[in-house]
């Protein structure tokens, strides 16, 4: 049946051709000649025009009183037209109404974001969404090829496991047959023995944080893809990582220029991505959080928010005085969404200027020794256009199995990478301890049982080489390209500390 049809995508190699697509209706416009009915298909948009003379007069009826989301196959000769939506249209020859859809819920007014999730089964077939679902599509692809054409095999590392790798009071636990055992947090531990047998691999599936922060960058359930690779450094670690996220951002402005517009993503801002990336040091990084120039950027910042608070209030204030005159019911529905947007906006910027002094307190009061904050990577990272390095933290603010630096032990050869525009941290990796002693050391020192450790030990009892690798979020890396402000919208059906719905 699929290969009659073709998709909206297509139309350009079908102009003056009769064709059939199938598809749902996302908006109608019914006058008393003709019918513009604007129909997706999940490849693009088109208008449809169904003239009364063109065909059934009974059909014709019916086309009248489809709403969105009814489902219908139109047939007709294909046309550019550059007014169209997507440059394109049909010219409506016949029709088959598949599914009448009544009361659709999601209207083209704003929602507020719970109704959205709880609706998400729904929500999927809107604009944003869409684009965001195509873009995730392309970064996985790319993902993907980046490593299989750079000689890396691919492991699938185990889902159920035993131990943990990242901080024990993040892990989920499960009833496995009677004995207790863990959902991975990171492919990594067994990437590694799987990377003394292949030299360079990497995993890509879903992971598991038992997180209960409830930030806009945390899910409980993600995608993360680690290669893992030997006889390297950490300067290798950090070129291959730059190397590899300019791939990804070059195939996603490649393949996805028409859904970055449409999201109003900074494009130009994407073009600048390519090596080298900033590089500074975790101390670099304490001295800059507690230095006058972090703290006159976030004055800078704090004006800045207030003038464009002040821009959203005027513009309410406008809006509701013109809502208070309009008459038309369409006019009013208009204004009314309108009005939400910028009542969310009001909203998002108090918050913003609400935070700032207290994140700036935080940052000129921060002291070596702990783990960079989410405030704090957001001003490092906002104080940057490319993404930066954050290299050699404390050994005691980071996970067991980082391998401690040969010259200065009180900090381990790690990195996190930062992506600009106040995203944060999408990246975090580092060499690992390859020292049987040191790492039955940092075993204990974490209170881990050392008997589950005992495979993981005799990678460093049997041939330990210098090896390393890394980890990259999928929503994280999507959040920051497509400039979504919440990670939620980064997975078709995000798992955050709410209750599951669908
Ligand atoms: O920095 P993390 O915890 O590193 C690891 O798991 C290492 N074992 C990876 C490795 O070296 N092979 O996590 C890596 C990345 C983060 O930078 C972030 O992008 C993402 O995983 N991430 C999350 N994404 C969404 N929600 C969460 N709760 C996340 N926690 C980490």
């Amino acid at each position: 049946m699929a290969g009659e049809f073709t998709k909206i995508s297509d139309l350009k190699y079908n102009v003056g051709k009769a064709v059939t697509i199938g598809g749902w209706v996302y908006h109608s416009r019914p006058g008393g000649k003709v019918i513009f009915l604007i129909v997706r298909d999940g490849s693009g948009l088109c208008q449809c025009v169904i003239e009364k003379a063109n065909i059934d007069g009974q059909l014709f009826r019916d086309l009248k009183h489809l709403s969105a989301e009814s489902s219908l196959t139109i047939t007709g000769t294909a046309k550019e037209d550059q007014r169209s939506i997507g440059g394109y249209e049909i010219a409506v020859t016949d029709a088959k109404i598949i599914c009448f859809s009544k009361d659709y819920p999601i209207t083209p007014k704003s929602h507020g974001i719970d109704f959205l999730l709880k609706n998400r089964h729904l929500h999927l077939r809107s604009k944003r969404p869409w684009c965001i679902g195509k873009i995730r599509h392309t970064l996985i692809e790319a993902i993907r090829t980046f490593f299989n054409s750079n000689g890396f095999t691919l492991v699938d590392t185990p889902i159920f496991t035993g131990i943990a790798g990242e901080e024990a009071s993040s892990l989920f636990g499960v009833d496995y047959f009677g004995q207790p055992v863990r959902l991975t947090q990171t492919g990594q531990l067994h990437l590694e023995s799987a990377a003394m047998s292949f030299g360079k691999v990497y995993c890509f599936g879903p992971t598991f944080r038992a997180e209960k922060s409830k930030t806009r960058r945390h899910l409980t359930e993600f995608w993360m893809v680690e290669p893992e690779l030997t006889f390297i450094d950490l300067d290798d670690l950090l070129g291959l990582a730059e190397e590899f996220v300019t791939s990804i951002v070059t195939a996603v402005l490649r393949n996805n220029l028409a859904e970055l517009e449409t999201l109003g993503v900074d494009i130009a801002a994407l073009e600048k991505i390519s090596p080298p990336f900033y590089r500074l040091t975790y101390t670099e990084v304490v001295e800059i959080l507690t230095s006058k120039r972090a703290s006159d950027f976030l004055c800078a910042q704090l004006e800045d928010f207030k003038s464009q608070r002040r821009n959203i209030q005027r513009q309410l204030d406008e809006l509701q005085a013109e809502s208070e005159t309009a008459q038309k019911q369409w006019k009013k529905d208009k204004i009314a969404s309108e009005l939400i947007d910028l009542r969310i906006e009001l909203n998002e910027i108090d918050a913003k200027i609400e935070n700032n002094p207290r994140h700036a307190e935080l940052a000129s009061k921060f002291e070596w020794g702990k783990d960079l904050g989410g405030s704090d990577e957001t001003i490092i990272s906002l104080m940057h256009d490319k993404p930066v390095f954050v290299t050699h933290y404390p050994r005691k603010a980071k996970a067991f199995y980082m391998k401690q630096n040969e010259s200065d032990e009180k900090v381990v050869d790690n990195f996190d990478m930062l992506a600009p525009a106040g995203f944060g941290e999408i990246i975090g990796g580092s060499m690992r301890e390859d020292d049987y002693d040191k790492l039955l050391g940092k075993i204990n020192e974490h209170g881990y049982e050392v008997r589950n450790y005992q495979w993981y030990l005799d990678l460093r009892r049997y041939g330990s080489v210098p090896h390393g690798g890394f980890g990259l979020g999928v929503e994280r890396t999507l959040a920051w390209i497509t400039g979504e402000k919440h990670i939620r919208q980064c997975i078709a059906f995000p798992r955050m500390t709410d209750k599951i719905l669908i």
